[in-house]
């Protein structure tokens, strides 16, 4: 069966309710397609906090040694086992060889980030040459903007959501000033229609096509954060650049949730946090993407001695040989504590199996969360 969209995958969860002989909200429903999730086994792979440990519960409807039903993916996603295994790797390597490690073990730390980032590519759909895993999602949005975002008169906008995540919407605020231009003129915010929640594909595709000419960058996010709404990427991408726009994606809520394939859709830039549906923990290591078309001719903005490419980087010539792409974009050395955790997330060892599974998690947060008496329903039946 086909689950690939919301309305498939409640079509699924009504039908399998109706040969339960139970409604959407009973435990029982719940309870039966745990036992059929091919995927069940992962559970297993992650720490699940214990009602008993958590700051607010109610002792009167829960049960205090059960697991908790964790609903906070969106914010912060599980540890997973492994992390302390890969942490306590890399810190007995620090204490019996110090600054060895750069270059010895399983993952030399001057090259941590690169051990991983083929994981993280075929997450996002992308080539490796195209994604680096660096800093925090506001700081690679800004390294993004600040190269991609080049304002001229007669194009100096930039698109986003009305609504859009408060530190996307500071950062395009910034970016704006920090070239000269007038907030007021040249942010440019989509609004859902008067009584809707979403927005629809066809309004966004007609300011592009209305706008176009004066916009020079659209930041849209792939998951809106608070709506749940996943945008059509490829066609705000092609409408975009068909109009000589560059075309950016914020994809915190996207990936790991939902199926991405960046290289494909031919989207201009990305970047992502990691903690939240790929379980990094609070502060992990984030990521950004810069399509290959861009690779010769796209340069940071600001550099550091990791946009130097890799073989004369210890040169110490002062020279800067940059780094092709994203790459180039890199500044300092990689954190290798952040990269252990995000290793050990155990989506990366999921990567051939994740479209499914994720897709329909999504699909169900989505049909719970959009209204809230299902929600508190849902959370008596199953004792939270
Ligand atoms: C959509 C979105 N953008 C940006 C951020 C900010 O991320 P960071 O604090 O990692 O820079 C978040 C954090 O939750 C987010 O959800």
């Amino acid at each position: 069966m086909d689950l690939s969209s919301s309305r498939s995958q409640l079509a699924f969860l009504e039908k399998t309710a109706a040969l339960l002989g139970c409604s959407l909200v009973d435990q029982k429903l719940a309870l039966f397609l745990d036992e059929t999730d091919d995927l069940k086994h992962l559970r297993d792979c992650f720490y699940v906090p214990k009602i008993k440990d958590l700051p607010t519960t109610n002792h009167t409807i829960a049960n205090m040694e059960d697991d908790c039903v964790y609903l906070c993916g969106n914010s912060l996603g599980l540890a997973p086992k492994k992390v302390k295994t890969y942490l306590d790797e890399e810190l007995e390597k620090w204490t019996k060889m110090g600054v060895h490690g750069h270059f010895h073990g399983k993952r030399p730390w001057a090259l941590g980030d690169e051990c991983i980032v083929q994981l993280m590519a075929d997450l996002v759909g992308a080539q490796k040459e195209e994604v680096a895993l660096m800093n925090g999602l506001t700081v690679n949005l800004h390294l993004l903007l600040l190269s991609f975002y080049r304002p001229t008169a007669s194009r100096h906008k930039i698109l986003l959501e009305a609504k859009a995540f408060p530190s996307d919407h500071y950062t395009v605020e910034s970016q704006i000033q920090l070239r000269g231009f007038d907030v007021a003129k040249s942010m440019l915010l989509v609004h859902p229609r008067k009584g809707e929640e979403t927005l629809r594909t066809e309004d966004i595709l007609s300011i592009i096509e209305k706008e176009g000419d004066s916009i020079a960058v659209i930041l849209f996010s792939g998951v809106q954060y608070y709506t749940g709404q996943y945008f059509n990427i490829p066609k705000i991408t092609e409408a975009g650049q068909r109009k000589g726009c560059f075309v950016g994606f914020d994809l915190a809520h996207a990936v790991g949730n939902v199926e991405l394939c960046l290289h494909h859709w031919g989207v201009d830039f990305a970047c992502w946090c990691s903690y939240k549906y790929l379980n990094s923990g609070a502060g992990g290591l984030a990521g950004a993407f810069i399509h290959e078309k861009h690779s010769q001719t796209m340069k940071p903005a600001l550099t550091g001695w990791w946009s130097h490419e890799f073989n004369t980087r210890f040169k110490m010539e002062n020279k800067m040989k940059l780094s092709p792409g994203v790459n180039g974009f890199r500044l300092s050395n990689p954190p290798i504590l952040l990269v252990c955790s995000l290793h050990a997330s155990t989506y990366f060892s999921l990567a051939k199996n994740w479209k499914v599974a994720p897709r329909f998690l999504h699909g169900f947060e989505r049909t719970l969360t959009h209204s809230g008496d299902t929600m508190i329903r849902a959370k008596q039946s199953i004792g939270q």
